[in-house]
């Protein structure tokens, strides 16, 4: 494989034999500490230059990207979205935009653009504004947006405020070195969900790995109004779905929909089962659902898989994490834990039930 090296801002140079790499980061607006972190962890002199939108940081790493990428490629990293590298920086003018991009498409012509426009944090992170609204915006809005998943290389590019100047922020690597081949880690989805949830569940069976089978029995805790149980009914699984809240009309009316209209505490003592599938979305402390689940155990079969998301809170998330994976461990296998793109504030879980 072609060994294609981030190079000092600025400078185009590729194949490049430099060891240092400036690369975007993105993660979730509330994981920024725990991505860097995670990070850290693999390249601990990694520095945090700037924070160009909420959840994009621009970093320094003195490793080469691939390096840098590497320990993430096997398994997915819990709070990273995506990276990718930068190799040249250009002010917004169109003519030295366009420049870059011919001469980065000739070294690598088979790259496909992935473009991004990243709104600027002007007052914190709440408080964004879009870049001024001129050509070079415009030439990158066609390749802008949710895109094709790709597999060769690709050509990123991120618009940003860097402190009071608007930059365009380029690079050229494999698909499978930005830990996400979508850019910014937002995959498309050609299904449309009711609502938000549904994709959570979408992106964790992708990530995940997870086939689910046909005939199978799901419980689904904290089901309404019902996207999960949506996605469930979808792959031909039957679903008994347990809320306080209602749920859509046309899930009452499916006869492989059994809806128990009450908390998924109540519901315990006179639970249906076993169960092959475990789904939790339960808006609830992630300590008291990480309880709940593990009496549910007893109701999941041995070869049975469960998808949980924590709602976690400030401050102090990696803690209530620690506590609720330690509440967990005592009925499940945490096979692996995903702070999904669709995920707020939240992290994702899949689980096996732990065979003594
Ligand atoms: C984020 S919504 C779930 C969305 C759902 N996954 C979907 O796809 O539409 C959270 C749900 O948790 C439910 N919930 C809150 N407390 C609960 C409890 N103690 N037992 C069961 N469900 C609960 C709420 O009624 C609500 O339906």
């Amino acid at each position: 494989m072609e060994h294609l090296i981030a190079t000092p801002i600025g400078e185009i140079v590729a194949p490049y034999t430099r060891s240092v790499n400036h690369s975007i980061l993105t993660c979730s607006p509330y994981f920024v500490e725990l991505a860097v972190n995670e990070i850290c962890r693999s390249h601990p002199s990694i520095i945090v230059l700037d924070t160009l939108s909420p959840g994009c940081l621009l970093i320094q790493a003195p490793v080469s990207f691939d390096q840098l990428t590497r320990p993430f490629r096997e398994h997915l990293p819990i709070y990273l979205h995506h990276l990718f590298p930068i190799q040249k920086t250009v002010s917004l003018d169109i003519s030295s935009v366009k420049q870059a991009i011919e001469k980065l498409m000739s070294q690598h012509p088979t790259a496909t653009i992935q473009a991004r426009i990243l709104p600027d944090m002007v007052n914190g992170a709440d408080a964004v504004a879009m870049p001024p609204f001129n050509e070079v915006v415009q030439f990158f809005q066609r390749w802008e947006g949710p895109s094709p998943a790709v597999t060769g290389k690709i050509l990123s590019v991120a618009i940003a405020r860097q402190h009071t100047k608007w930059r365009v922020f380029m690079g050229v690597s494999w698909a499978n070195q930005n830990i996400s081949p979508y850019a910014g880690g937002v995959r498309p989805y050609k299904v449309q969900m009711p609502n938000r949830a549904g994709y959570k569940l979408l992106e964790a069976l992708t990530d995940f790995g997870i086939r689910l089978r046909e005939g199978d029995h799901a419980l689904d805790l904290g089901a309404a109004p019902g996207a999960w149980t949506m996605v469930l009914r979808q792959r031909g699984l039957k679903v008994t779905a347990v809320a306080p809240t209602e749920m859509y009309p046309n899930l009452l009316d499916d006869p492989m929909v059994m809806y128990r209209g009450m908390t998924a505490e109540n519901y315990l003592p006179q639970a249906e089962g076993p169960f092959d599938v475990i789904t939790n979305d339960m808006r609830m402390d992630a300590q008291d659902s990480s309880r709940l689940m593990v009496q549910y155990a007893k109701l999941l079969r041995p070869d049975g898989l469960a998808i949980v998301t924590l709602k976690l809170r400030q401050p102090n998330m990696r803690r209530l994490m620690d506590h609720s994976f330690r509440i967990l461990r005592q009925a499940y296998k945490i096979m692996q834990v995903r702070q999904l793109v669709s995920n707020r504030q939240e992290v994702c879980l899949f689980l096996r039930p732990k065979i003594e």
